[in-house]
């Protein structure tokens, strides 16, 4: 039985004097300004929570973790923690000299000494970290798109933390954890791990695995970075502070923990363990598929659903923290609780309940009943208010389609049909209005385009984002533009793209602003669909022909199909 030593464990800080100087000094420093992602993993390489690493890994360490897990040294680490950087700034930076680590207000928060320099083979960390180069594993995606080619690597001095204005008072230190758990007399503590609102089956899970290791019980929710689609943490934290009250009094505390997972499964499992090895932890609860990134691109597992209590048994005595292995919990009606799917013995004669998260969320969606037996009321209550029903959900209806098409005329007679129904604030981003308020000094080119399309994403997505409903009508002749605004968009909410499909023949006919004769003559250069290309919608959500179909119809298309997709009610 694993007995934790409560010393404090080393921190990369300097002293407070220290800091005060360095902070002046670094103002001569070539500064690195973190990713989000990289400020969470200097927060814990600072405080300790990544305890041995000393700093952002070195070429020999890298090698190995990717390789088999260790250090250069042989100690055991799962994961590559590693300053990526973009080739630019690496061929301005030599080895042996120091740079300063700043956040993204230039708040220096450390500074590193440079020993490393290196193109890492990314391709060879996607297969041996995260099991495969897929790109639908999100970190394999962020791996090849979002990570800069060039890794650093070199111990770090830490100057201070990274700032927090959110639940101050929720997030500690390893060693305030440490501190705490002395205080209490905590000598075994078991920690729970999730980036997840917690319903009853996890209450129930977390207690019984606190008193199955006779532990005292830490929630330590993930507050960095984790899936991309997941319910902020906002949200979260409002739902575990409810869910609180439900454990016996002075049995259980919950802390904020800044990390930026990787959803890399077995190999975050035995990651997480160390951090909580850490923060003082005893045990770690690992269930069934843990850190679990979802589908590869054939559609199947990444890895098997316990593939991670595996791994983590296998180095759990090297490890120092015992693990706490679950099955999947699900409610037995006939008596009335929550257990372990593997112990229910007669099957056949009782009634087992479950909500899987894709039907919670299809519940939420559809305003639906979320039973009592399935989570907390106040839970339910945070959840509904982040995740109201479609019909009262923001949107965006994006019609694209060639200058004179139509789509102002139907965009203008689909937003007063729905500031009729009332309910959301309606905004129009036309084409023209848009040019003349956002994007005056644009031209027609296909960068000038893009970007006054991208402006219009954005404009859109903050409306969406804030419960209204934005309809936009653009030229928008590029496929790769539009799609890349679908995504902004559809993180908040909804996004129909309507193409509005009038040919150029009938378009050049109507010529409703004698643009189209202009164009022929070559007075107006680089005119869609005359001396400029626009990409035909493959699949947009709703084709409308206006041909000899009356403005009203064409707009009570959209309408109907609003209705379909649940944004409106009938
Ligand atoms: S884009 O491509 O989406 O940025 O175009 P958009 O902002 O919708 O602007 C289109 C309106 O500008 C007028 N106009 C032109 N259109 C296309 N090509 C060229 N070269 C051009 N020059 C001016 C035209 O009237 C468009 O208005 P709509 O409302 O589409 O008829």
């Amino acid at each position: 039985m694993m007995a934790q030593d409560l010393a404090p464990i080393p921190e990369l800080f300097v002293s407070y004097e220290s800091a005060q100087k360095m902070k002046m000094e670094a103002a001569d420093l070539v500064s690195h300004d973190l990713s989000p992602r990289q400020i969470c993993d200097l927060e814990l390489l600072m405080n300790g929570g990544f305890n041995p690493l000393k700093g952002f890994l070195s070429q020999a360490d890298y090698d190995g973790v990717v390789e088999n897990m260790r250090l250069a040294d042989g100690t055991l680490w799962p994961m590559p923690i590693t300053l990526d950087v973009s080739e630019r700034f690496a061929e301005a930076v030599e080895l042996g000299q120091d740079i300063a680590l700043r956040d993204q207000e230039g708040v220096i928060l450390a500074t590193m000494t440079v020993t490393d320099k290196w193109s890492p083979d990314k391709a060879r960390e996607a297969e041996k970290v995260f099991g495969a180069n897929d790109m639908a594993h999100p970190a394999v995606n962020y791996l090849h798109h979002t990570a800069g080619s060039v890794y650093l690597g070199g111990p770090v001095t830490g100057i201070q933390q990274p700032v927090h204005y959110d639940f101050r008072g929720r997030r500690d230190t390893p060693n305030e954890l440490r501190a705490l758990f002395r205080k209490l007399g905590w000598r075994k503590v078991v920690a729970f791990q999730t980036r997840n609102p917690l319903h009853r089956a996890h209450q129930e899970l977390t207690f019984r695995a606190a008193k199955e290791a006779q532990a005292n019980l830490l929630i330590h929710p993930v507050v960095g970075m984790t899936k991309p689609g997941d319910i902020d943490h906002f949200t979260r934290v409002r739902c575990y502070e409810a869910v609180l009250d439900q454990y016996p009094s002075s049995t259980t505390t919950m802390s904020l923990l800044n990390l930026a997972m990787r959803m890399a499964g077995p190999r975050e499992a035995v990651w997480h363990g160390l951090i909580r090895k850490n923060h003082g932890c005893t045990h770690f609860i690992v269930g069934r598929d843990h850190a679990g990134p979802g589908k590869n691109s054939q559609g199947e597992d990444f890895y098997g659903p316990y593939d991670a209590q595996d791994l983590f048994r296998e180095h759990q005595d090297e490890m120092g923290i015992e693990m706490v292995d679950f099955q999947h919990m699900v409610y037995v009606q006939d008596r009335a609780q929550y257990e372990p799917a593997d112990e229910i013995h007669d099957r056949d004669k009782v009634t087992i309940l479950n909500i899987s998260g894709t039907e919670l969320r299809r519940r939420l969606s559809e305003g639906l009943e979320i039973p009592e037996w399935f989570s907390f009321p106040a839970v339910v209550e945070e959840l509904r208010r982040t995740r109201p029903p479609r019909a009262a959900q923001g949107f965006t209806v994006f019609f694209t389609g060639f200058s004179g098409s139509g789509k102002s005329t139907i965009a203008n007679a689909l937003m007063v049909k729905l500031m009729e129904m009332g309910g959301r604030p309606v905004t129009l981003l036309d084409g023209d209005i848009v040019r003349k308020n956002l994007s005056s000094e644009l031209g027609f080119s296909k960068e000038h385009r893009d970007l006054n399309i991208r402006r219009i994403g954005f404009v859109a997505s903050e409306i969406t984002k804030n419960g209204g409903i934005a309809i936009c009508a653009p030229i928008a002749p590029y496929a790769a533009t539009r799609r890349a605004v679908r995504e902004e968009i559809e993180q908040f909410g909804a996004f129909l793209e309507i193409h509005v499909a009038t040919s150029i023949e009938e378009c050049e006919r109507r010529d409703r602003k004698g643009l189209y004769k202009l164009a022929r003559e070559g007075k107006i250069k680089e005119f869609t669909g005359i001396s400029d290309p626009y990409d035909v919608p493959e699949n947009p959500e709703l084709r409308v022909e206006t041909e000899n179909v009356p403005v009203d119809n064409c707009a009570h298309q959209v309408i109907l199909k609003l209705e379909s997709m649940g944004l409106i009610k009938a």
